[in-house]
């Protein structure tokens, strides 16, 4: 098993690179991640080029995996929510590079991310995943619970509907 270690991200071109070439790869292989197959790289930099800006101005967290200098997953903690839902937190754009999957990198940055939305008093965490080739084991694995099931949710990247599924999970003091 690779040891890794994770850290927050910033806007710097070498890290655009990275996260678009992994977001590319994962696309590519089918991850539902909100884009379709082929994803220019370009676009995928332009993509976190936003979500890094987001990042600097504290709406969320972009956590990313190293071994040695390599970005090998990421996991994005949306704060920024609408006034009414200032205690909850979103995961979204968990991708593993395909060569480290199923090595528990994924496990360790959800963990991550929830360590994180707790410590910003966060206490309630949502997220989605598609129902074909999604991530369903791992979220129940770590705590999540099924909401439900809205069908024909989003074209899966090579093409073809495919539900979504709606996890939540209580963290820090009401998690208890
Ligand atoms: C989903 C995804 C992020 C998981 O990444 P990962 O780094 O492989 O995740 P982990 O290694 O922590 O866990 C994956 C599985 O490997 C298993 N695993 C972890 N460490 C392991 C090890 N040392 N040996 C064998 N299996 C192991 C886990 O038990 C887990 O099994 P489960 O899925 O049945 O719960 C990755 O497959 C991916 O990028 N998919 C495409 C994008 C996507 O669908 N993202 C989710 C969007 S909501």
């Amino acid at each position: 098993m690779p040891s890794f270690v994770i850290r927050p991200l910033q806007n710097l071109p070498q890290i655009r690179n990275a996260l678009g070439e992994l977001l590319v790869e994962t696309v590519a292989n089918g991850g539902s991640v909100s884009f379709m197959h082929p994803l220019p790289l370009e676009d995928a930099r332009a993509f976190w080029n936003d979500s890094l800006g987001a990042a600097a101005l504290g709406e969320r967290v972009v956590l990313g995996a190293f071994d040695s200098d390599d970005l090998i997953a990421t996991v994005t903690l949306l704060l920024k929510l609408p006034p009414n839902q200032p205690h909850r937190a979103e995961i979204a754009k968990m991708m593993t590079r395909v060569a480290y999957r199923k090595r528990g990198v994924a496990t360790a940055l959800l963990q991550a991310a929830e360590r994180l939305a707790v410590d910003r008093g966060r206490t309630l965490l949502v997220l989605d995943t598609a129902v074909d080739d999604g991530a369903a084991p791992l979220y129940e694995r770590l705590g999540f619970q099924l909401s439900g099931i809205i069908p024909d949710y989003a074209l899966k990247p090579h093409g073809g509907l495919t539900g979504t599924m709606i996890y939540w999970k209580r963290i820090g003091a009401v998690a208890a």
